[in-house]
């Protein structure tokens, strides 16, 4: 099934000359799908979010992204996704993946299997501003695959040119306001470097109303979360910090995810070089029951061969 906010002609199982899109049909209006769709009149609002904040401890950051990995990995939230973004790092001929704002590994243990099956032999890299290493480390030794991890900071909006020729952002492109947002992807262009950014998270009323229940899941999770640490069971059961902590650090990304028309205006945004880019942006299905992921691809356009 196609995404419903699809700009490009075709999906990643069309011939790849089909899978271009012009910079001016981005801004095509586009039918937003209904049920966990965006919510019209829903402006997008840039509250803060605690995990993100420098004076955040870091065993709350860690808590906060290693329930959001487990949460990913357990549901697969992301498996969709892995089709259209190995075709696109196909495209790019891309051997090394920059995961940007990797968390504690967010859905890098099952889509790197995706890569694996796939013949593509990709090693990525997981960074962060606030690089939970031993997390990294987890996912390191769980795929036994190529996962490089950094445990120095790295900061989305200054990668260095030479980190990788693909960048990828995870639950984690609604951590900027549009200029940074905008600047994140005309850093990837000028190095040369595809990008894709995912949000599983949607600015609608049904995605908030439907956080009310993100307490009780951490109530239910925890105990099957590892590593087993003493201070997740103190601060989920005896003060349950971290159950409010992530439903409202939850509930702030859905007031600041942007829509596909949004992502579309930051592509037109950008100062240089997007024209020599193919855009692909709008919603990929999810499973039964649960909201389209909304993505952004940006690969750099293939010269024609001249006659
Ligand atoms: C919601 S978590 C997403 C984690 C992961 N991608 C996932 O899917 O589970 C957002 C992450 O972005 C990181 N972050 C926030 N601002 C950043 C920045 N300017 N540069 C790099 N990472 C940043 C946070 O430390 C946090 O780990």
């Amino acid at each position: 099934m196609q995404g419903a906010g699809d700009v490009c002609a075709g999906d990643t199982r069309r011939a790849e000359s089909t899978y271009r899109c012009q910079t001016a049909l981005l801004r095509d209006p586009e039918p937003v799908p209904r049920g966990l769709a965006y919510t019209p009149g829903m402006a997008r609002i840039h509250l803060i979010e605690i995990h993100e904040q420098s004076w955040c401890p870091a065993f709350l950051r860690d808590g906060t992204t290693e329930y959001l990995e487990f949460v990913i990995r357990k549901g697969r939230f992301y498996q969709p996704v892995a089709e259209r973004l190995i075709a696109a790092v196909r495209r790019v001929g891309a051997r090394r993946i920059t995961d940007l704002c990797s968390g504690s590994g967010g859905p890098w243990v099952s889509l790197h299997q995706a890569f694996a099956d796939a013949g593509i032999p990709v090693e990525v890299t997981l960074t962060d501003l606030y690089p939970n290493v031993a997390a990294f480390e987890r996912v390191q030794s769980e795929t036994g695959l190529a996962v490089e991890l950094r445990n120095d900071p790295v900061d989305a909006t200054r990668v260095p040119a030479d980190m990788g020729e693909f960048r990828t952002l995870f639950s984690s492109f609604h951590h900027f306001q549009p200029a940074a947002a905008s600047a994140i992807l005309a850093s990837a262009v000028k190095a040369g470097a595809g990008i894709a950014v995912f949000e599983a998270s949607k600015r609608s009323l049904g995605m908030l109303i439907g956080s009310l229940l993100v307490p009780l899941m951490v109530l239910v999770a925890t105990p099957f979360m590892r590593p087993f640490r003493v201070w997740r069971l103190l601060l989920t059961y005896l003060i349950p910090i971290l159950p409010l902590l992530i439903w409202f650090d939850g509930a702030v990304s859905c007031l600041r995810t942007y829509s596909p028309d949004e992502l579309r205006d930051l592509v037109a945004e950008m100062d240089a070089g997007a024209d020599d880019y193919e855009w692909d942006i709008g919603e990929i299905p999810a499973s039964v029951g649960r909201s389209p992921i909304t993505y952004l691809i940006g690969t750099p356009r293939t010269q024609e061969p001249s006659t």
